[in-house]
């Protein structure tokens, strides 16, 4: 597309060569070359230059916008010497001749970049102007020059840091790779669950006590709904069990990472907002010692062979037996003291406890229509921060949600 045809400039003759009337036509002087060279520049559509004709059509322009500023015969500088120069009056011929010299560096040095800047354009830059200009439209002139102008080399870059994976995402994908090698895949669910997800089809009957542990946060004004279609943020990553068997038959195995949200006032061990990651086996022939062996293996691949498991008797709605994992304590090697003391991490026991698991109760079957008489299966729910807290020494669970990159940078 070619710049558009404009009344081209005339240097007027001065009568008045006042500095109020000499500043005046040098600032016309001035936007007219601006407006030249803006229009010179433009590019109506992005590709739009990518044509040969077009490019030699532009540098044709070029070419002539160059002679009729700077060509020593009637060239506009030709003009102002003609025209404003030559007749000053004595007493203001130096003003003018300051004037002139400046007006004259002025033209020709944007003359020589427009021209640069066109050149620039067609070889190796083209493209580069024109992505950083998506529209396609070079609006400004001043613009397009400052890639050409003021470019000093010898400045160092700009620095991009590399990004890495964060502490909390990166402890949980460890964990998926450990189950992910067993065989697991993994399935995702939504933040915002029923009611019946986070609950009821996990055996947490409506008013049951139960309920009480999970610090629910509920969505506001759902009253009008029934109980089960009630939205809550979810308090655990278990709905995501009961998600996936309504859509898979047995066998089952996979692991569920995700964030989850409890009313928990902020410090140093809670967070409002954390991750947990399910895991959930279904088949004929399940045993609780397959959920043993499969949680005492996963926990020495996340922190190292000599880390034992022990089973410790517990209660979850939707498992039946439950039980919490503790492991032998990391820092202390299972010994419960440490430099000639109690250990602080485990409370002397030599036991840290990391997780909640059991088998499936049948009930649970009852709500995905699986026939709870011929399969049986195990599930296991973990805090991915508490894993990172232990694995990486780390004191605050603060410090994983403040994005401070002097914390961050250093799981890069
Ligand atoms: N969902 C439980 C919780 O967050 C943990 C859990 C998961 C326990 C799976 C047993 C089986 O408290």
């Amino acid at each position: 597309m070619s710049p558009k045809k404009q009344s081209a400039y005339a240097v007027p003759k001065l009568t008045n060569f006042s500095a109020k009337t000499l500043g005046a036509r040098s600032t016309e002087l001035r936007a007219a070359l601006e407006e030249e060279i803006r229009r010179l520049l433009l590019i109506q559509t992005a590709g739009g230059l990518e044509h040969d004709a077009e490019w030699k059509q532009r540098w044709e322009e070029c070419k002539a916008l160059r002679d009729r500023w700077v060509a020593r015969k009637n060239g506009i500088v030709t003009q102002l010497k003609d025209l404003w120069l030559n007749p000053a009056p004595s007493d203001k011929k130096s003003e003018v001749g300051r004037r002139f010299n400046e007006l004259k560096t002025h033209i020709e040095e944007e003359v020589n970049r427009a021209q640069a800047l066109l050149q620039r354009m067609e070889t190796d830059d083209q493209n580069a102007i024109i992505e950083s200009d998506p529209s396609g439209h070079f609006g400004s002139y001043d613009e397009a020059l400052k890639s050409t102008q003021g470019l000093d080399i010898t400045l160092p870059g700009i620095r991009h840091p590399l990004g890495a994976e964060h502490p909390v995402i990166k402890t949980m994908n460890e964990m998926v790779r450990v189950f992910r090698n067993l065989g697991y895949s993994v399935e995702e669910g939504p933040e915002i669950e029923t009611d019946y997800y986070n609950f009821e089809a996990l055996n947490f009957p409506p008013n049951h006590p139960a309920r009480d542990t999970q610090d629910t946060l509920f969505m506001a004004n759902q009253e009008s709904k029934p109980l089960r279609d009630r939205l809550l943020l979810r308090t655990h990553t278990s709905p995501v069990q009961i998600r996936t068997m309504e859509k898979m038959k047995p066998p089952v195995r996979v692991v569920c990472p995700g964030k989850v949200h409890r009313n928990d006032a902020p410090d140093a061990t809670h967070s409002p907002i954390f991750h947990q990651i399910e895991g959930l086996a279904v088949d004929t022939n399940i045993t609780f010692c397959d959920l043993k062996g499969t949680l005492d293996h996963a926990m020495k691949e996340m922190f190292g062979s000599s880390v034992r498991t022990r089973f410790y008797p517990s209660f979850f709605p939707f498992t039946e037996p439950s039980a919490d994992v503790q492991i032998s304590c990391i820092f202390c090697g299972g010994r419960g003291y440490r430099d000639g003391g109690p250990c602080r991490n485990c409370k002397a026991s030599g036991w840290i406890e990391l997780l909640g698991c059991g088998m499936v109760d049948p009930n649970v079957y009852g709500f995905v229509d699986y026939d709870a008489k011929k399969v049986g299966g195990f599930a296991f729910g973990m805090g991915v921060e508490r894993i990172a807290i232990l694995k990486y020494g780390v004191d605050d669970i603060q410090l994983f949600f403040n994005g401070d990159v002097r914390f961050l940078e250093q799981f890069a």
